[in-house]
């Protein structure tokens, strides 16, 4: 059967405000449908429904775990929810996209991959960044500054609101958890290994979360990377640095610039990369993962990186020490 034929059936776990962005790519893609949305209110899914154009509303999220003409579900619920509902999640039989960072409890991601694998059903952390053309480009550029040196990721954003998910202890909230965790991703990526030591250094708010993070990470084969995340002014970059020029791209989680900068001995040329909706590339990688097309980009290891950095991150932090790994 073709895909056409076969539209993957989606819900949508919870009103967040990061769905907009997650429907519009939905709107790019073809062979799936966004088919019902959850809410902890009836209300709130019945009025979320209608404004997004999204035919079933649920008024708890088991109710749509139950809902038998739902294929997958996309998780976009605070961070300490994540683990939880991706269970039940795949108890009841669904795939699931579900936002970062899963987790910074390495042991959450052995249980949840576990899960997934025994129930013959897709996971994937939802790292859009990582399923841009330009994120694939920049790799394919990698050869040519030479040998990896340095590389410097930063990601912040000034928040305003005190009630924001984000700076809630108890919901898993934090810089380095929200924006610094894609800095880790590219580290991580970039590097083609996992770190070996880290170094963490945090400035905490009065809600008792990271309002900025900075952190050094050294890997095995001698590349060090630079991380800064925060939520107190608007910053954002990914530079790497090769023995014979460097890389930098200045729009690298969203890709909407497209550009990437190639400084080298012969000068500076810029890069483009045409603009594919990162969040619809992703909804169609998981889509084919779950057709049994295609493995999707993102698995277990990748998250259990993830998790094992973030956690060794905030250990250094707290402790003022260097944290070893591996
Ligand atoms: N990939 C990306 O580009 C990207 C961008 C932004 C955020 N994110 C991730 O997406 C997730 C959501 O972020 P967001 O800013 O969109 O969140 P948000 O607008 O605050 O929404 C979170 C939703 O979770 C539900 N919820 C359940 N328990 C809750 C609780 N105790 N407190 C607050 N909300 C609760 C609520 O839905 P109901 O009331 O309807 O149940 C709420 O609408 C986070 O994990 C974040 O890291 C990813």
């Amino acid at each position: 059967m073709s895909s056409a034929q076969t539209p993957v059936r989606w819900g949508i776990i919870g009103t967040a405000k990061i769905n907009a962005k997650l429907l519009a790519g939905a709107a790019t893609v073809e062979g799936m449908e966004v088919a019902a949305v959850a809410s902890r209110s009836a209300e709130t899914a019945t009025a979320y429904a209608r404004e997004m154009g999204i035919p079933r509303a649920h008024g708890s999220y088991e109710a749509l775990l139950a809902d038998p003409a739902i294929d997958a579900v996309y998780i976009s619920l605070p961070n300490s929810l994540h683990h939880p509902w991706t269970l039940a999640s795949l108890r009841a039989g669904k795939h699931v996209l579900c936002e970062k960072p899963y987790t910074r409890l390495p042991e959450e991601v052995e249980e949840a991959w576990a899960a997934a694998d025994g129930a013959g059903r897709v996971l994937q952390e939802a790292f859009m960044w990582r399923h841009s053309p330009q994120t694939r480009r920049l790799l394919e550029l990698l050869p040519r500054i030479g040998p990896l040196q340095i590389i410097r990721a930063t990601f912040s954003f000034p928040l305003g609101d005190p009630a924001d998910v984000r700076l809630q202890p108890d919901l898993a909230g934090g810089s380095l958890m929200d924006v610094g965790c894609y800095t880790v991703s590219a580290a991580r990526l970039i590097a083609g290994e996992e770190p070996d030591r880290v170094h963490g250094e945090q400035l905490v708010g009065p809600s008792g979360v990271d309002l900025r993070f900075s952190g050094l990470l050294h890997f095995p084969r001698g590349i060090t990377a630079l991380i800064a995340s925060g939520f107190t002014t608007a910053h954002q970059g990914l530079e790497v640095v090769g023995r014979h020029g460097s890389l930098f791209v200045p729009d690298p989680w969203h890709a909407r610039s497209g550009t990437i900068l190639l400084r080298t001995e012969a000068g500076e040329e810029a890069i483009h990369v045409p603009f594919r909706d990162p969040y619809g590339a992703e909804l169609e990688d998981m889509n084919a993962a779950i057709r049994g097309e295609d493995r999707p980009l993102l698995g277990r290891e990748d998250a259990l990186g993830q998790a094992t950095t973030i956690a060794a991150l905030y250990r250094a932090a707290e402790t003022g020490s260097a944290v070893t790994l591996g």
